[in-house]
């Protein structure tokens, strides 16, 4: 299909199939976002795939912030756990001349890889960044370095999604100058 109509196609599911991810169709998944470029070539971004029916409904249950609803997300078979590993130059120090924080911006180049391959394998997809970090990080063991940053279930959607409205072009970019 053209990348394009991938694009397009994919919107937030919030609704999903019981039916298991097969572990190829995962690994297709996870070797998009291997592939997504990053500051210096650091790739500071780590997966983790759980399946695990009792650690999803811990996490369900116990790592959302208050507030937003999402009793659909423990029907997702895959919950991804999206984690930053920081290096000391690209991640702490290049920040304090620039003000930007490159990780993000590749954990972020790398989720929608994931998430854009996962539509075109006919899956559902959802970001959850309404989280709690610290307690994701206690509940499957990460080490120090490993911060969660967002989730993503994945699974088959229950009926066919339809994206959130967009600004217009015209709002949104502009040719050489901003006016
Ligand atoms: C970083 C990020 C965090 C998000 N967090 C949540 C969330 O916690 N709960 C939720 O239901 N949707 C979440 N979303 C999904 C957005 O609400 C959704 O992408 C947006 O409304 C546009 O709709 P669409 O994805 O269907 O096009 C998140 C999306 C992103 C990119």
């Amino acid at each position: 299909m053209d990348m394009l109509e991938i694009i397009k196609r994919r919107a937030s599911c919030r609704g999903y199939q019981a039916e298991a991810i097969p572990d190829d169709v995962l690994e297709r998944c996870l070797e998009a976002a291997r592939w997504a470029p990053s500051a210096c070539n650091q790739q500071p971004w780590r997966f983790i795939a759980v399946k695990d029916r009792e650690l999803r409904e811990r996490i369900c249950g116990e790592c959302f912030l208050p507030g937003v609803p999402m009793p659909w997300a423990k029907q997702a078979p895959v919950i991804i756990v999206l984690c930053s590993k920081k290096s000391m130059v690209t991640h702490f120090l290049a920040p304090l001349l620039s003000g930007i924080n490159y990780h993000l911006l590749d954990l972020g180049i790398a989720g929608e890889h994931l998430v854009l391959e996962a539509q075109e394998q006919g899956l559902g997809s959802c970001w959850i960044g309404w989280i709690r970090p610290k307690k994701i990080k206690k509940l499957l063991g990460l080490p120090f370095d490993m911060t969660p940053v967002s989730l993503i279930t994945l699974g088959y959607p229950l009926e066919p999604g339809q994206a959130g409205k967009r600004l217009g072009l015209d709002e949104i970019a502009r040719v050489d100058r901003w006016d």
